[in-house]
């Protein structure tokens, strides 16, 4: 086997009712003065935050609300919500939403720890985070795994540049993740979830150091799971059973265990990262519309691990190894669009682009030449454009 590190010390409580325990997990952590951290208002309709609140007076423990993150949470949000959390000085940042609203929450504890740094310094590489608040989660939705990662990604409105920081000050320090909280989901929203799942897998499986058999064999279980329960999920959203067992493989599947002794790729994120940023298209949109390319670009490095892909996440036994690997990417793409999720910039909604846009995104991508992307293959720009184009 490779060598790994394995770090994953969000603590979890899962199944009904679980956000019941937001008051005393905050206590546990030494939370005393609360920031609770929200969306644009379905927390409100279905009466969760009222909930989490309620536990809050009811335990005396004083706190303020931050709402209105958007999808793809802006910068500016982030930086209102470190001034609001230090004039009240907090201890402790609660959020209570999707990827959106705990990427913003963790975004307010690096800042509220850090008050002489411009926040988008840690974003930028200008900075590096030493010390954060903690953070804890009330998931609503199943998606970006943010529960249990050690990411966060923000937009930098300013200038429209959406970018990913990976720091174990990122990891919250326990999710309390009740699937009947997923009900009140738009199909949209469970459809990009499926997505962004089955992604943060398919990142770290397509890598360039193979070898370690059961980190294999987990990330396949976790593809099989999801392509079993998601089309339930979307047919039903109120199935407990498909819903559950999504939001378990959303926090495994981007906490580090389906990628151990291997080096993630994670290209297609930055591929759809700057498709959002453009276009502010939805997350998990953004991977499948781009996803299919970026494997008939790669295939040939590694025909085999397509192979390996096809066999054991889509049963495809019969022909060549090139022949199965090929055939996965086809089923992978009709799964896609059988979700309804969007394999080309048209069904992504923004349409065909003219070329010198596609070369923008490119450019872009690639921070200007200042990056690749891409481990499996390594990409730069004009790889990004073919890709793209
Ligand atoms: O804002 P509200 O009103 O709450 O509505 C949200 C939002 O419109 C809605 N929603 C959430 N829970 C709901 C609900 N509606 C009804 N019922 C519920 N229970 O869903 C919409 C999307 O929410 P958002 O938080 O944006 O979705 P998601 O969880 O997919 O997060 C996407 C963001 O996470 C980033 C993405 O790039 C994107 O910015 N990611 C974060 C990662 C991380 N931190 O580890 C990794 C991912 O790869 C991803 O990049
Ligand atoms: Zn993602």
């Amino acid at each position: 086997m490779n060598s790994f590190t394995f770090y994953s010390p969000t603590k979890v409580i899962f199944g009904k009712d679980a956000e019941m325990h937001a008051a005393r997990e905050i206590k546990a952590f030494g939370g005393t003065r609360v920031m609770v951290v929200y969306g644009g208002g379905s927390v409100v309709k279905s009466g969760l935050l009222q909930k989490i609140t309620k536990q809050l007076e009811d335990n005396q423990i004083p706190y303020t609300t931050l709402g209105g993150v958007k999808p793809n949470p802006l910068l500016s949000l982030a930086r209102e919500g470190i001034r609001q959390a230090l004039e009240f000085e907090v201890d402790f940042i609660l959020a209570v939403g999707g990827g959106s609203v705990i990427d913003t929450a963790k975004a307010i504890a690096h800042g509220v720890a850090n008050p002489d740094i411009d926040i988008w310094k840690f974003w930028s590489r200008e900075a590096v985070v030493e010390k954060s608040l903690p953070v804890g989660v009330v998931l609503t939705l199943s998606a970006a795994g943010s529960e249990t990662s050690d990411s966060a990604v923000i937009t930098n409105d300013e200038i429209r540049s959406k970018r990913g920081l990976s720091t174990e000050f990122n990891r919250p320090r326990f999710a309390l993740m009740n699937p009947e909280l997923t009900y009140t989901l738009p199909r949209y929203q469970i459809m990009c979830g499926i997505v962004d799942i089955m992604m943060h897998t398919m990142e770290r499986y397509f890598s360039p150091e193979l070898g370690n058999d059961l980190t294999d064999e987990i990330a396949e279980s976790l593809l099989r799971v999801m392509i079993k329960n998601g089309p339930i999920a979307l047919e039903n959203p109120t199935d407990y059973h498909a819903m559950s067992e999504i939001m378990w493989c959303g926090s495994l599947s981007h906490n580090g265990l389906t990628g151990l002794g291997g080096k993630g790729d994670f290209a297609t994120h930055q591929l759809g990262h700057e498709l959002s940023a453009m276009f502010d298209v939805a997350h998990g949109a953004s991977l499948s519309a781009v996803w299919d390319s970026w494997a008939r670009y790669c295939f040939n490095v590694n025909p085999e691990r397509f192979a390996q892909f096809g066999r054991k996440v889509w049963g495809i036994s019969e022909g060549s190894a090139e022949a199965i690997g090929k055939a996965a990417i086809e089923r992978t793409e009709a799964f896609f669009a059988s979700v309804g999720a969007p394999t080309c910039f048209s069904e992504l909604g923004i349409g065909v682009q003219p070329d010198e846009v596609v070369r923008e995104l490119a450019d872009r991508c690639v921070y200007f030449g200042q990056r690749t992307i891409g481990s499996f293959r390594v990409l730069g720009r004009d790889d990004v454009y073919q890709i793209y184009a």
